[in-house]
């Protein structure tokens, strides 16, 4: 375990990618410290419908990883969506937006490789469903997916949270069995040791910018 405080923990928390470790087993059991960790996360009507399918098979990583590339090169051409269309105001925020393309575009080619997947779901679909409807489904998932990436930062473990192949989405359920017409995939993040385990908080706006006191 990495000696981190929990604001440490909580603010150097990065999408990993270009420091993966694709060469390092990664124990199961360690995942399963990490799913523990996460069902601890809140859940509607403490219903907890969130389901988490960690791919280890390596042909089944390379075909994910395919389906993840074909996705990626589609979000390429979306222009104001893609990383790299987005212009940011300031040199040092330029320089940190070219990073994250760099890296993202780095992980579009190499997602296959990385030693496990984890595709965190739901029970039920949001297809067409009320917006507190989605929100509970999606709820379900994201806080616990976000504390399962915590989980594993303290383990020397990097992630990524990524979306773009909800795109194909079936293509990848078809690849791992998951019953696409009652199972939505939500999250899917590679999943291995890092590359060292140094890392730093990132440049973010002020809070300021953000709060809307008492209105909006
Ligand atoms: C909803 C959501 C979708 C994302 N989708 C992708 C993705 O498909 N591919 C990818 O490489 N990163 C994806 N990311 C990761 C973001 O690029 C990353 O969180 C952001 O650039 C901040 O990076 P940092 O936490 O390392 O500072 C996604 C993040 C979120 C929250």
């Amino acid at each position: 375990m990495l000696e981190l405080t929990p604001e440490e923990l909580l603010t150097t928390t990065r999408a990993v990618r270009k420091r993966l470790d694709f060469e390092r087993p990664v124990p199961d059991d360690l995942i399963r410290e990490c799913v523990s960790i996460a069902m601890q996360a809140p859940s509607g009507s403490n219903n907890m419908t969130m389901q988490f399918v960690v791919v280890r098979d390596a042909a089944k990583r390379k075909a994910i990883g395919d389906v993840y590339r074909r996705c990626y090169d589609i979000y390429k051409g979306l222009d104001g969506v893609y990383v790299g269309s987005i212009k940011k105001g300031s040199k040092a925020e330029q320089e940190q937006q070219d990073r994250v393309q760099s890296s993202a575009d780095f992980l579009g080619e190499h997602m296959g490789e990385a030693p496990v997947h984890v595709i965190a779901c739901t029970h039920g679909r949001v297809n067409d469903k009320p917006t507190n409807v989605v929100a509970a489904l999606t709820g379900n998932v994201l806080p616990a997916m976000w504390s399962f990436m915590l989980a594993a930062r303290l383990r020397g473990l990097g992630t990524a949270w990524t979306t773009v192949h909800l795109m194909q989405e079936q293509q990848v359920a078809e690849i791992v069995g998951i019953p696409f017409g009652d199972v939505q995939q939500l999250c899917l993040s590679p999943l291995a040791y890092t590359v060292g385990t140094d890392f730093k908080p990132a440049a973010r706006p002020e809070p300021d910018t953000i709060i809307h006191w008492d209105r909006w």
